[in-house]
């Protein structure tokens, strides 16, 4: 869909805070001086540090934490002047702990603010109902209390909750940090497949930058004392951190990590020594030889020397053209050969890629 003129994101950001100061006592801000745009339906990170003002700014969006100076702007008009309440209502806030209210079943803690708002009891079950579905639960949950769920069927259920009022404004402190690693990647990726279907502006605090440059369209760093160190996408933060603070904290691997952001694009294509098992005997001899089936897809490798059927080393990661640098260097590195196969959208085989050069496009895009 095309953006209306002058109606941008960056022209048009859906929060903005105008240097926004907190202190709750004399001495060290909780935060300091934050002048900050977040774009319209797009998911902006928070992530430092403990103790370095996350959650005190995510607040400050929903008055919860009233700023000492500075203004918070939402659509653009300065919240200071709007009734807390009524707010706090027009925005989803998903907790750490789901923060489900345990003597209410599943239904009813998912239409607890649609109630607040005055719709009628029929309406908010149905549209609880939906949620439930929309977050990937199944509809015989409804009728639960919370402690009948798992951890992340409870996350779920705090998400739901969240988007009950279809609030354009989602703010998410630590949703996911309190469940093991592999919920936790269902829920993120959940939230990404959400994010497709609903455009919110969300707001997520986390303290984990793999969580952080994974869901955040934007990612703004922010250092100890309240200070914001670095906002942009999460590519640049791992290509070009600002400062030895935020490169220390996305992690010497970073350019590892940004691999997975950056097409292969124009990474060359080496040619392949090929056979199916059926022209075997007619292939070269002293070469790394790609058999192939007759659709011509991968099917294994064989070593110099090696013609034998049986000696076929077979498994290695798959490079599909235009995908990305990681997934190029995954097909290097796990390649028998030392050199990764390359296919098409069809799984045919299109050639070799070779380490060296998924290297050379690394160096070349750190300096660049
Ligand atoms: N109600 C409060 N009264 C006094 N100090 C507070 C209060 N809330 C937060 N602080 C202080 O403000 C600073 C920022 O706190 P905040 O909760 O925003 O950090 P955070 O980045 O969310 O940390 P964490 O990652 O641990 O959740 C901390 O030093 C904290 O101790
Ligand atoms: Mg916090």
């Amino acid at each position: 869909m095309e953006e209306p003129r002058g109606r941008s994101a960056a022209a048009d950001p859906m929060v903005s805070f105008r240097n926004v100061t907190k202190s709750y006592a004399a001495g060290n801000p909780a935060v300091d001086n934050l002048t900050l745009d977040l774009d319209r339906g797009a998911i902006t990170v928070f992530v430092g540090p403990s103790g370095c003002g996350k959650t005190t700014s995510l607040r400050m969006i929903n008055r919860m934490v009233e700023p000492t100076s500075g203004t918070v702007l939402v659509d653009g008009k300065d919240i200071a002047g709007q009734a807390p309440a009524k707010l706090r209502r027009s925005m989803g806030y998903v907790l750490q702990s789901a923060g489900l209210l345990p003597h209410r079943t599943v239904l009813d803690n998912i239409a607890t603010v649609p109630r607040l708002n005055g719709a009628s009891k029929r309406e908010t079950r149905v549209r609880a109902q939906e949620l439930l579905e929309t977050v990937g639960l199944p509809a015989a949950l409804g009728s639960r209390y919370p402690s009948q769920l798992s951890g992340g069927q409870q996350q779920r259920v705090g998400v739901a909750r969240a988007l009950a009022a279809d609030p354009p404004i989602l703010l998410m402190d630590e949703p996911f940090s309190a469940v093991d690693p592999v919920v936790r990647a269902e829920l993120q990726q959940e939230l990404l497949r959400l994010q497709q279907q609903l455009a919110k502006t969300i707001v997520f605090v986390t303290h984990d930058i793999d969580e952080a440059t994974l869901l955040g369209d934007k990612v703004a760093v922010f250092a100890t004392g309240g200070r914001l160190a670095q906002y942009a996408p999460p590519e640049e933060l791992l290509r070009a951190p600002v400062d030895d603070f935020v490169a220390g904290f996305v992690g010497r691997d970073r350019g590892f990590r940004s691999l997975s952001f950056r097409e292969a694009g124009e990474l060359p294509l080496h040619s392949a020594a090929t056979a199916t098992l059926a022209t075997l005997g007619d292939a070269p001899g002293g070469v790394w030889l790609l058999i192939v089936d007759d659709g011509g897809a991968p099917a294994g490798w064989l070593p110099p020397g090696e013609r034998s059927p049986d000696r076929l080393l077979v498994g290695g990661s798959l490079f599909t053209l235009g995908s990305s640098l990681r997934q190029a260097l995954d097909a290097t590195l796990s390649s028998p050969s030392g050199r990764g196969v390359a296919v098409d959208g069809q799984g045919r085989v299109a050639g070799l890629v070779d380490a060296e050069d998924v290297l050379k496009r690394l160096e070349a895009g750190r300096s660049g």
